[in-house]
């Protein structure tokens, strides 16, 4: 089934995505969450903090396995996705941090960290549900355009477009990873639940074209059509390219 939430906002966004997540805690305590980084999910790692400073969320028994982290970034370098996620979240709930994983981008053996890190989600029980981004070509983790469709976790070359985009983050374009690896789209497709959230009008034609474009690797996340429990939460900007006219709409 794929689900598609307008949401009115960023705001309104997040306290969606938000509550898919704790339903998902709530429904199955030492459930494992596969997470991402990036602007999308911030609203989200907040609005979950704010509950679980309510006394409404516990993360005692939840794992995680992270999407993606750059290759030669360590945990101690604020560009990198194990120190985005300590200080967005994880050192904001009652999250034990042996349980949250992350791709070691500074694994002397990588081909060895992403047969291992396919191995402990397999050891986990699997993902039960996996939130993504949207990149502008599509990617969902850094799977880029043109990935095959079959790959576990593995190391990637990042794309010209995505180099542009996050080097946002970075003093200047040079300083971005030119390599990371990344969880593949047969994991990705393995979780439970697929949760992707999109963003302002820049993610627009994007998400008409993932969602009710043609299946293709050219658009990565367009092989989510295929997912069997998806869910897009989107804000309007995101969807104002899309045929969608209600607030909750089942595409099939
Ligand atoms: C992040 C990730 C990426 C982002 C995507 C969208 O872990 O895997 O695929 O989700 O690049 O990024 P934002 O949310 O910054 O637009």
């Amino acid at each position: 089934m794929i689900s598609i939430y307008k949401a009115k906002d960023y705001k309104e966004l997040s306290r969606k995505a938000a509550n898919i997540i704790s339903a998902q805690i709530i429904m199955k305590p030492s459930c494992v969450l596969g997470l991402a980084t990036g602007t999308s999910p911030i609203g989200i790692y907040n609005q979950l903090t704010e509950w679980y400073e309510k006394g409404d969320l516990d993360f005692s028994e939840v794992s995680t396995v992270n999407l993606d982290e750059y290759i030669g970034l360590d945990a101690a370098n604020p560009q990198s996705y194990r120190y985005f996620m300590n200080t967005n979240l994880f050192d904001r709930v009652n999250i034990d941090i042996h349980n949250t994983n992350v791709p070691n981008g500074m694994a002397e053996d990588l081909e060895g960290e992403c047969d291992s890190y396919d191995n402990l989600i397999h050891v986990l029980g699997g993902i039960d549900l996996q939130l993504l981004g949207l990149g502008h070509n599509g990617h969902i983790g850094f799977n880029e355009p043109g990935e095959s469709f079959e790959k576990g976790t593995h190391i990637v070359d990042l794309s010209p477009s995505t180099i542009d985009a996050n080097s946002r983050l970075f003093e200047s374009k040079e300083d971005v990873p030119r390599r990371a690896i990344t969880m593949g789209i047969r994991t990705i497709m393995q979780a439970g639940i697929v949760l992707l959230v999109a963003s302002g009008k820049d993610k627009a034609y994007i998400v008409r074209d993932a969602f009710w474009g043609k299946i293709s690797p050219e658009v990565p996340a367009s092989v989510l059509q295929l997912h069997k429990n998806l869910i897009v939460v989107a804000d309007e900007d995101a969807l104002s390219k899309s045929p969608v006219t209600d607030n909750y709409t089942v595409l099939r």
